[in-house]
């Protein structure tokens, strides 16, 4: 019957975290309850971002609007939704989140020993168009013993990334995690509320056909970006051009970038001399998911996880993607420095 063809075994999101958890040595468990509750608000988010529980809001098509401004803009519920389920999971010490400019300090009695850096909702000019939209988030292990949490706890390395990940809001929902053991993929199956290993120890092509950015602002690049560009599309060799595609929303430029293979960049220029994208909720988490499926992460002078973070917000030049690619994007780098 059609039963028989109905997985009874499966490998989901939640007990995969679980026997990861088990596996480490002298693990508390802590971790896989911060992970769960981060799958949580990522889950209620993917709902609400699908428009879920509409009809409740909005009445029949016409109708005005009863509540009105008491509609959450979809950001601000997001990091709510963030914030209260991490809180709730007595794992964390401190985050640091896009929408918040300060440390977001966890309440005494609810800590735990993780720092979560966190881009609730990220492609914010895509929402609404409906086009993809993400979340991304990075993992660390506090490092002031006692005391008060500080920006301290904060301004750590790429390098001390535990565990990073991102959902994809997308023609489906889905989440790539690592906890440093390579990338797996879960797709979120809406009708039992949980994310299924689709795919295993994701590597990217050494090299892509596709190079992704926002070539409107080609104007202020630097001579290096340009001429890299025009290579792309008039290459000397008789290698075919490159495709270009950018949704403007990182989270589906990068996963695009994972899957086909090929270079994603948010260059330095003349307006924006450290670019727009932000090194601990941004960059760092894609940096490590990236090389953790064999690709590169760079600034263009530097490896992304080395850099040292002096404040919360800042920005890099961030450019990642298939290691030939990222490399052959370094030596035009060279050649003008
Ligand atoms: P946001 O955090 O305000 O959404 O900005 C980040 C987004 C990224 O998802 C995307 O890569 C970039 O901004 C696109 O910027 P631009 O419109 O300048 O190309
Ligand atoms: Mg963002």
């Amino acid at each position: 019957s059609d039963q028989s063809a109905f997985e009874t075994d499966v490998w989901t999101l939640t007990r995969f975290v679980i026997e990861t958890g088990r596996q480490a040595k002298g693990a508390t468990g802590e971790l896989t309850q911060l992970i769960n509750a981060m799958l949580t608000a990522i889950k209620a988010i993917s709902s609400a971002v699908r428009k879920a529980g509409l009809a409740h809001l909005q009445g029949l098509a016409g109708a005005v609007n009863v509540t009105g401004d008491d509609v959450k803009k979809l950001d601000v519920l997001s990091n709510d939704l963030v914030i209260n389920m991490l809180q709730a999971s007595y794992s964390t010490c401190c985050m640091v989140s896009e929408e918040n400019k300060e440390l977001i300090i966890t309440p005494k009695e609810k800590r735990g020993k993780y720092v979560v850096c966190f881009d609730p909702l990220d492609g914010s000019s895509n929402i609404d168009c409906l086009a993809s939209i993400g979340t991304i988030f990075a993992i660390y292990k506090r490092v002031s013993l006692k005391g008060e949490p500080t920006e301290k706890d904060a301004l750590q390395q790429g390098n001390n990334i535990v565990c990073a990940g991102y959902a994809l809001y997308g023609s489906a929902t889905l989440v790539a995690l690592s906890t440093g053991a390579g990338l797996n993929f879960f797709t979120l199956d809406p009708p039992i509320g949980e994310f299924i290993l689709t795919e295993r120890n994701v590597k990217i092509k050494p090299k892509g056909k596709i190079y992704s950015l926002n070539e409107g602002y080609a104007k202020y690049f630097h001579p290096s970006i340009n001429e890299y560009l025009k290579h792309k599309k008039y290459p000397e060799d008789g290698s075919s051009p490159y495709g270009a595609r950018y949704v403007g929303s990182m989270v589906s430029d990068i996963h695009r970038t994972i899957a086909y293979g090929g270079i994603f960049m948010y260059p330095a220029n003349e307006k924006s001399p450290k670019g727009k994208l932000r090194l601990l909720y941004e960059c760092n988490p894609i940096a490590f998911i990236i090389e953790q499926a064999g690709g590169l992460a760079t600034t263009g002078t530097q490896r992304i996880l080395d850099v040292q973070p002096e404040s919360l917000h800042q920005r890099v030049p961030f450019v990642v993607g298939s290691p030939d690619d990222i490399n052959e994007y370094l030596s035009f780098v060279k050649k003008f420095s």
